[in-house]
């Protein structure tokens, strides 16, 4: 028997001063998006911005419905409309960000986390990822580190 462990690590940004100027500009531009989410159900309106390597920014709104499990969340939402309108193109950043003024970053469900874990697995180059509260930033430079054992198309080989 043999003892593992498994540790991730992250940078916190004090404020939107301290990040790089591309990411605090996506950030001010996310905090206008968000308020056109669609989040009548729950009231918990979330904003993704997504950065290809084409340069290109793609956006995404959580969107609800009354039959509840038919909504999807923001980050799903601009990954989606972004690998459909570039299907070639490799995700370089995502960015996260609610209407709500917590203390912590709101961080991606375990739907979207198998989402982003399967992009980053398909391309050479990790999916860095920046979680926004009102007070600071979280910056994982790979999406892959916050799903440990993630479930891979590999377990699907025969
Ligand atoms: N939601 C997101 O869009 N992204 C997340 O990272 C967490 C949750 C949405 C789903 C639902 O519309 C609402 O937030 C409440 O869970």
């Amino acid at each position: 028997m043999k003892q593992h462990s498994h540790n991730i690590s992250y940078t916190v940004y004090q404020s939107l001063e301290e990040l790089p100027q591309e990411i605090r500009e996506q950030f001010l531009i996310l905090e206008k998006k968000v308020k056109d989410a669609y989040a009548p159900y729950s009231e918990f309106k979330v904003a993704a911005a997504v950065k290809l390597d084409n340069k290109q920014w793609v956006y995404g709104t959580n969107q609800e419905n009354a039959a509840y499990p038919s909504g999807l969340c923001a980050e799903r939402v601009a990954l989606f409309y972004a690998k459909s309108e570039y299907p070639d193109a490799d995700v370089d950043t995502l960015l996260i960000i609610t209407d709500k003024p917590f203390e912590m970053p709101c961080s991606p469900c375990g739907a979207c986390r198998q989402v982003i874990s399967e992009y980053e697995f398909n391309q050479t180059k990790e999916i860095n990822l920046y979680l926004y509260s009102h007070h600071q930033v979280w910056f994982f430079p790979s999406a892959t580190s916050l799903l440990p054992f993630v479930f891979s198309s590999e377990s699907l080989k025969k």
